[in-house]
């Protein structure tokens, strides 16, 4: 028996086991309901005051899950007062080697009160009720039979063909066909994705025309439905509006051309889309001999947009947001701005973040609310191996200067710390005498032949950032052997501070 039928057995008897398992559990359930609706304290809210006082840390976690925040009693009210009205048309972009393990974490929480969300890919398939569109299936003939970008593509379609659809996540680790210093190590299904953008929009306009807004995020994108509505009630859709969280395109001719970063998700006005459709039939297949060249999707649309309708991308972030809870900037200048998006979700993130939207209970979800979620255990004070990406975008960092030493006595010997690059210490004292600072990161990279090189970074967001291992690398010239180390530091108590003193948002 070849390696790949005795999956396909294993995968059936444990279907079969599944189905046996599932059938005892609802039997179970059904028992349990029934002698539970027959209990006063089940219709009240399922856990009397004095039952839910008494659980434990742990247990009101698991509480929380399954019944909502504490004291939330249970009602479903995700959806009161956000009706889809059909106006605003939501589209999801994901991958045939993603879709069904990212989508129907997302169809379950964040997209739970979208009626029909239009679902896009480089594949026909399904997911429960519905249908993810293959946005390719009309791009330009010749480019999709010659162009190296569609290999991908043409082996999907030849296993769809051949009923071995479960090996399509096999094909998510194919490189990227052809890379440069700005898609090295990139994937074939990334390299791909860029194709779909325009495809995208004139799908969305076929489905469902004439409608005001048109919203386009990624399969790992959590979108406020809430939040995106009273955002828009500000403006007309039948004017020409792009939002977006803005990146900078530094290679775009005659000058660089800002773009919506397409893991935010990116918002086109009615009028945008009907322009674009009626006034510019078959732009999309136009555009598609020209993609090849270009980097990334998302600047390809507002590189259409500004060729061709003369539409210039609106700035939207911090509402339509780059990054996931941990990642994302908080600071008093996006404390109280309400959250319409966030990037790079896992599912348990998408679960996290729904039931923090949960628990405002129809407010407007902020910064401050997923702050509040997921940073409960506060921030630490020093982490080594990690960063918290003080270094990260030069816009939130502070300028470094000479620590100032004047009643200074400590351990250390003064005039070490005077530059605050030269040691963690000097760096931590520099975000100490800086009051607009909230954390920092100091990274070290020495060689086998005792070279040494500091680094400190002060900014005034803050966040968890990530676990950053020792990076090693060798130096071809001379052989020298390298290595770069991160610290990281965060005043935690200026921190706290400030999330007291701004409790309330008005
Ligand atoms: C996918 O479905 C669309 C219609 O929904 C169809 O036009 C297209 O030919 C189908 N096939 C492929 C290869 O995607």
């Amino acid at each position: 028996m070849s390696p790949m039928n005795r999956g396909r057995r294993t995968r059936l008897l444990t279907t079969r086991r599944l189905a046996l398992c599932l059938i005892i559990i609802t039997g179970i359930g059904l028992v349990y309901t029934i002698s539970a609706l027959g209990n006063p304290e089940y219709i009240q809210g399922r856990a009397s005051d004095t039952v839910r006082n008494a659980v434990s840390a742990a247990g009101s976690a698991r509480e929380r899950l399954l019944h909502g925040p504490a004291g939330h009693k249970g009602e479903d009210i995700f959806c009161d007062g956000v009706v889809d009205d059909g106006r605003i048309v939501v589209v999801v972009k994901t991958g045939a080697t993603e879709a069904l393990e990212k989508v129907p974490a997302q169809l379950a929480t964040s997209l739970r009160c979208i009626a029909k969300p239009v679902i896009v890919s480089d594949l026909n398939q399904t997911v429960g009720r519905h249908q993810i569109h293959n946005v390719l299936a009309g791009a330009d003939a010749g480019v999709i039979a010659s162009n190296p970008d569609f290999e991908i593509y043409r082996k999907q379609q030849l296993l769809a063909k051949s009923g071995s659809l479960e090996d399509l996540p096999s094909l998510s680790t194919m490189p990227i066909a052809k890379e440069d210093w700005r898609t090295k190590g990139k994937t074939a299904a990334w390299g791909l994705d860029k194709y779909k953008f325009l495809h995208m929009v004139e799908k969305a306009w076929e489905l469902q025309p004439g409608k005001d807004w048109y919203i386009f995020i990624e399969a790992d994108t959590y979108l406020s439905y809430r939040n995106l509505r009273i955002f828009l009630e500000k403006y007309d859709p039948s004017t020409p509006l792009y939002f977006g969280s803005p990146v900078k395109m530094w290679e775009h001719k005659p000058k660089p051309l800002w773009f919506g970063y397409g893991g935010s998700g990116f918002i086109l006005s009615g009028a945008v889309v009907r322009d674009w459709t009626t006034n510019h039939p078959g732009l999309a297949n136009e555009w598609d001999k020209k993609i090849g060249k270009m980097w990334f999707g998302d600047f390809v649309v507002a590189d259409a947009l500004n060729d061709e309708l003369h539409v210039q991308l609106t700035d939207a972030w911090p509402m339509l947001h780059n990054n996931e809870p941990n990642v994302a900037a908080f600071s008093p200048d996006t404390w109280c701005k309400p959250v319409v998006t966030m990037h790079h979700l896992t599912s348990r993130d998408f679960d996290d973040v729904y039931h923090a939207e949960l628990a405002v209970r129809g407010k407007p979800f902020r910064f401050r609310d997923v702050y509040r979620h997921f940073y409960d255990f506060g921030l630490p004070f020093k982490r080594e191996f990690w960063d918290n990406l003080a270094g990260e975008e030069p816009e939130f960092e502070l300028k470094v200067v000479e620590n100032n030493l004047e009643h200074f006595s400590g351990a250390f010997d003064p005039k070490s710390l005077k530059d605050p690059h030269q040691f963690f210490s000097g760096c931590q004292l520099a975000c100490v005498q800086n009051e607009k600072c909230f954390q920092f990161t100091w990274s070290m990279t020495t060689s086998d032949g005792g070279d040494r090189q500091t680094e400190c970074h002060l900014t005034k967001v803050f966040r968890k950032g990530r676990k950053r291992e020792t990076e090693k690398w060798t130096d071809k010239k001379t052989g020298a052997k390298w290595e770069r180390n991160w610290i990281s530091g965060w005043r935690s108590n200026r921190i706290s501070k400030f999330v007291e003193e701004h409790d309330e948002c008005s």
